[in-house]
């Protein structure tokens, strides 16, 4: 999520080294910084905000030298402003860091380098790293001795650069978990997390493996583990485009997002769960167990995609927990006069966080009395500062406008608050552990489905033409439903309707002809019979049908014309698995039409106007 740059070499490097993070800004962003050294000290600039902002800050008050590292940030710890973002420096600012990952055990060194006298700027995780490298500077000992000495202390992830005024020609680097290369020029060399900041300068890189550590300087580069012996490494030869390493080889962001979501739903779940016990840890909430278990009402509010995943965190409420439970769409919630009280909790869901309705329902719902939880996905955004706790999604940056992975990981959020908060009232420790374990099991079922990503770019191709689409699911899936016609609509810009699939029968079934492509989201659930109903009702009318289901069903069989086959889980889980076909279709729908799929016209990836 965050990136790293760095340079040594003969030339000026601070035009160099913020092209780059030019280069990985599409990562994600929300501050950005430099620093150089240069024989005179180190210089360090900062900035809140895009690339261009730190460029103008640097045009303004120019830095100079052909030494130095710089980085993006995507906040994990602590707000995205000046202050944390990186590089960050030691307290005599001989030392200056930038660094992906986490340091898990930031708050115990902290707590240590402060007994020691050190002094802290930021909030960040980061920052230990250059206190414990300045602790463990020792009289002329090259840096590296000290950087060794400093990870040795830490646990977690990280993919480093170091560079330090005592060493001025020299940037350590360092990777465990966190990825890391070296980028070989003539006389110069670069360091990056990501090839995409220095292909368009070199093409001839190194990787560093975990436990690795490298040392840069103009005449050259060696690579050693944590105990100093030097280790040979083969260097790789990249013949990707720029852009297609951006999108990490998918020809669109949208795509490479649907790809992701085996790894974006874990990261949502990671230390979260906890199967034994069938029970989630949510660190962020904000709640007693006394308050969770008081609640007498929870109000959901959101707008597109998160509302169509807060419909489904309402089904897991009150089947799971039995608190009454509504999904308002926020641009409404604002307006009404609802009832709220202080025993109501209002969850307010947003990618971004920063969508202007939902801000201002969770500001209406704060001000009648309610507690608010956000589940956003933009560390330090506006609703995730004011809301009164969170549970973060931890999807990753989301580029492309048509959200996908967001929704995926709002609705494993939603999963996990419903663990805590129905364990808490009236749910058992073996229903608990049921849930938890097929959650488990949703990365690896997602994967499966990817897999087959070529049969649905088939059926794209049959239905590309179509003018209207019309989507039907019950229970569960009735907001997948929603959430595939909305998919379809915003980026191939076909008519598409989703609709309760019992409902039709009272309106939209007048619609249906030869031309007309049904997609039911029909798994193996306990509302299947009914849907298959439906289904006949449709066939009986000549509509075309697409079926997303679980198993082989011979009651389906000469009933659809089109079938795609998703994993089994149980009932409240398939939303996760019946929309990744949906958002494919929408996908291949879209470029098979010819259209900028990942800045479909009139829409905007974050709405901050009412
Ligand atoms: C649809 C889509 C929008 C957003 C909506 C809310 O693909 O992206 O419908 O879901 O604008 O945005 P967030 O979640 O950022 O509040």
């Amino acid at each position: 999520m965050c990136g790293i740059v760095g340079y040594v070499g003969r030339r000026a490097a601070p035009g160099l080294l913020i092209e780059g993070l030019k280069r990985l800004e599409y990562r994600g962003y929300d501050s950005a910084g430099i620093a150089m050294s240069n024989g005179h000290g180190l210089e360090t600039r900062k900035a809140k905000g895009k690339i261009s902002t730190l460029e103008s800050l640097v045009n303004g008050n120019p830095i100079h030298g052909s030494v130095g590292i710089a980085h993006t940030r995507w906040a994990t710890h602590g707000a995205p402003n000046e202050c944390n973002a990186h590089p960050h420096t030691d307290c005599t600012n001989t030392i200056a860091v930038v660094h992906n990952g986490i340091i898990e055990n930031f708050g115990a060194l902290r707590t240590m380098l402060q007994k020691q006298g050190h002094t802290f700027k930021s909030e960040t995780d980061t920052e230990v790293l250059a206190h414990l490298i300045e602790a463990a500077l020792d009289g002329d000992d090259p840096l590296e001795d000290a950087v060794i000495d400093a990870l040795n202390l830490v646990q977690g992830t990280y993919g480093i650069a170091v560079i330090s005024s005592r060493d001025p020609d020299k940037i350590v680097c360092a990777r465990k978990g966190s990825p890391l290369l070296i980028g070989l020029g003539e006389g110069e060399f670069y360091v990056a997390s990501d090839v995409a900041a220095i292909l368009q300068h070199t093409r001839q890189v190194v990787y560093l493996d975990d436990g690795e550590m490298g040392i840069l300087t103009p005449q050259g580069y060696e690579v050693l583990d944590l105990n100093a012996r030097r280790i040979k490494k083969g260097v790789s030869r990249i013949d990707w485009s720029l852009d297609e390493i951006e999108k990490g080889g998918f020809d669109h962001f949208m795509l490479k997002e649907i790809f992701e979501q085996p790894q974006t739903i874990q990261n949502t779940m990671r230390g979260r769960l906890v199967i034994e016990e069938g029970f989630s840890k949510l660190g962020g909430l904000n709640l007693s167990k006394e308050d969770l278990q008081s609640l007498d009402q929870i109000i959901i509010t959101a707008c597109g995609t998160s509302w169509h995943s807060g419909l489904i965190g309402e089904l897991y409420i009150e089947e799971n927990a039995r608190i009454q439970t509504e999904t308002e769409y926020a641009s409404e919630f604002r307006y009404r006069n609802p009832i709220v009280s202080d025993k109501s909790l209002c969850v307010v869901i947003s990618q971004s966080g920063e969508t202007a309705d939902t801000l201002a329902a969770m500001r209406e719902a704060k001000r009648r009395g309610a507690k608010t939880l956000g589940l956003v996905n933009v560390v330090g955004s506006t609703i995730a500062r004011e809301d009164d706790g969170g549970i973060y999604l931890h999807a990753g940056p989301e580029i492309g406008v048509a959200s996908t992975k967001a929704f995926t990981s709002q609705v494993i959020a939603l999963a996990l608050f419903t663990l805590k908060l129905a364990r808490l009232r009236n749910m058992s420790v073996v229903k608990g552990r049921e849930i938890a374990e097929a959650m488990l099991a949703l990365p690896d079922q997602i994967q499966s489905i990817l897999d087959h990503a070529g049969d649905v770019e088939a059926i794209a191709d049959r239905f590309k033409d179509a003018t209207n689409f019309l989507y039907l699911g019950r229970g569960y899936n009735f907001p997948v439903a929603l959430e595939g016609a909305l998919k379809l609509k915003e980026i191939s810009y076909i008519h598409a309707e989703g609709y309760p699939a019992a409902e039709m029968k009272h309106g939209p079934i007048a619609l249906i002809d030869e031309e007309m492509p049904v997609v039911f989201v029909a798994p193996h659930d306990a509302v299947f019979e009914k849907v298959v109903s439906n289904i006949q009702e449709v066939k009986a009318r000549g509509g075309k049908v697409i079926c997303i289901t679980s198993q082989r069903e011979s009651v389906l069989e000469g009933m659809i014309d089109h079938e795609i086959r998703v994993p089994q889980t149980i009932d409240m889980l398939y939303p996760i698995l019946t929309v990744i076909p949906l958002q494919l279709l929408a996908y291949y729908i879209a470029v098979k039409r010819g259209l900028n799929v990942d800045q479909p016209r009139n829409l905007a990836k974050s709405v901050t106007v009412e």
